[in-house]
């Protein structure tokens, strides 16, 4: 059978991640998450404070390969040899991740090097731009949306189970920074592709959401497979 790459596309905390690994496991395709790349690049770029310095982030991002290996439910990120997994999500990166997803050089080379593990197929790629600029010839486009109190809502939680405290406000205030730079940066920005199948999770559990879109992804596969006999 050819190879399928599913793109899930939207803003923060819409639930993307979730969804992707769901799908990735029910099915036994790699899980890309592109957004751990665009936070490699960001907690390096913090630890050697050059965050102002787009000129020396780009060198940063030039001379380094960003690989992914997900195991058991866990994406483990590496930035050459040194794992960074456990850096990734703080909320000094949290703060800082969209400056850096802004800059056209380090998208330019991100985006090289998920186009290289698409090569590999049986993929569900998950990230802002992945249906439009890193597969825009995906066999499945997905844009999943909810409400900024909803998403907020949801970030807050994950903050508190990973023993995080922090205010729902400071979350709220975070998300809606990052929607506005995410949509009206230059290159890339967030929008959702013409052909993907949208779905606002603002009133659905996860596990409605998941069974919505686990019908459409069914669909397409046997069309795909009937094509390929
Ligand atoms: O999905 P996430 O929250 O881990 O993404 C972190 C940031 O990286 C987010 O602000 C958007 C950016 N990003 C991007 O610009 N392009 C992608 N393909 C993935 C993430």
């Amino acid at each position: 059978m050819s190879k399928i790459i599913i793109a899930i596309d939207g803003p923060a905390g819409s639930g993307k991640s979730t969804i992707a690994k769901m799908v990735a496991e029910r099915l036994d395709f790699t899980y890309l998450d592109t957004g751990a790349m665009y936070r490699a690049i960001t907690y390096l770029a913090l630890q050697k404070g050059i965050v102002e310095n787009e000129e020396a982030v780009n060198e940063l991002v030039a001379g380094l390969e960003v690989t992914l290996k997900y195991e058991n439910g866990i994406t483990h990120v590496f930035a050459g040899d040194f794992e960074v997994t456990e850096f990734i999500r703080s909320p000094e990166v949290n703060s800082k991740v969209s400056e850096i997803a802004a800059m056209p050089i380090v998208r330019k080379e991100l985006v090289r090097m998920q186009q290289h593990m698409g090569k590999f197929g049986n993929i569900v790629a998950e990230g802002r731009d992945t249906t439009t600029v890193v597969f825009p010839n995906a066999d499945l486009k997905i844009y999943l949306d909810a409400s900024v109190d909803v998403r907020s809502e949801r970030r807050h939680k994950e903050y508190l189970e990973k023993g995080v405290e922090i205010d729902i406000e400071e979350v709220k205030k975070n998300i809606s920074k990052r929607d506005k730079i995410d949509s009206s940066r230059e290159t890339s920005p967030l929008k959702k592709a013409e052909n993907a199948i949208e779905v606002d999770s603002s009133h659905l559990s996860v596990e409605q959401e998941f069974e919505i879109l686990f019908e459409n992804i069914k669909k397409k596969i046997i069309l795909i497979k009937s094509q390929n006999n």
